[in-house]
């Protein structure tokens, strides 16, 4: 026998007060999406605002590889002096968009500059944040980024990554991305991040004591407990905890890394 549910509340939609018909490209719709990317940035931005050093936030924060604009969007909705960077052409579109497109948006608080990240072109000592969102893995040359990386960021200035680990360029994903959208691309270069030589590559640039990584669970392979595995992890119970470190273990070097880098 099926049981009908009475709603006691009444569901209503919420209309737009105004009519202008909406027309937001994708390039501006991220990190908002139906896949199952939203999750993912989502979590990943929010692990890298938590590493937010808050004695150098009165200096501004470069958005560095900014594509779409989003990280630099939502630093500027969190009252952050933003500056977006990449070296692609459309980036004064994409910020334009945005910023029409929500009036929440203080557009004072964004500004943006072109170029290539291993020669930028911006004074010494000026940033307080370089914050990395998955464009790391495309600098062809590591030691010349964090040469520049050095060079921009003010004395206790901090870089913040988020980047695809020590398998990205054999993953049959990034095999099959490069395939369908870059194979004509000659600059294109997926790489991998390997903690341990962008460490070395860090200390010679000047960022003396090295990486500090912050291993996370991967929003896309989270692990849950039952109630008893919980109260076994929480009872110290070997087993049930060597499965979860065994996977942060793996997953935040091959698959995806967050670190940061401090200019002492
Ligand atoms: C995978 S996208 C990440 C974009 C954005 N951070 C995000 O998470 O949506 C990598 C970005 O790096 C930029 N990029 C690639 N090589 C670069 C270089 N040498 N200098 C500056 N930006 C570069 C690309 O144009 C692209 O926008």
């Amino acid at each position: 026998m099926t049981k009908s549910v009475k709603h006691t509340c009444p569901i209503e939609l919420i209309k737009k007060t105004n009519d202008e018909p909406p027309n937001y490209s994708s390039s501006i719709t991220e990190p908002f999406s139906t896949d199952r990317a939203a999750p993912r940035l989502l979590f990943d931005f929010g692990v890298m605002t938590s590493l937010l050093k808050p004695t150098v936030l009165h200096q501004p924060v470069l958005d560095f590889g900014a594509g779409s604009g989003w990280v630099s969007e939502f630093c500027a909705r969190m009252d952050l002096q933003t500056v977006a960077f990449d070296i692609h052409g459309d980036l004064k579109g994409c910020l334009e968009k945005r910023i029409d497109a929500d009036g929440r948006i203080e557009s004072a608080k964004l500004s943006f500059a072109h170029g290539d990240g291993h020669a930028m072109p911006f004074e010494p000592d000026i940033f307080g944040h370089l914050l990395c969102y998955d464009t790391l893995h495309h600098m062809h040359d590591y030691p010349k980024f964090f040469a520049e990386l050095f060079r921009i960021l003010c004395k206790g200035g901090r870089g913040i990554f988020v980047e695809p680990g020590a398998n990205h360029s054999t993953s049959p994903d990034t095999i099959a991305f490069v395939e369908a959208q870059k194979k004509h691309d000659p600059d294109w270069i997926e790489r991998d991040v390997i903690l341990e030589e962008i460490d070395q590559i860090a200390r010679a640039a000047g960022f003396e004591s090295g990486l500090h990584i912050v291993p996370m669970p991967h929003p896309l392979e989270l692990q849950t407990f039952s109630m008893t595995e919980w109260s076994n992890f929480r009872a110290k119970n070997g087993l049930v905890r060597k499965k979860f470190t065994d996977q942060l273990a793996t997953l935040n070097y091959f698959d995806r890394v967050i670190f940061y880098v401090d200019k002492p």
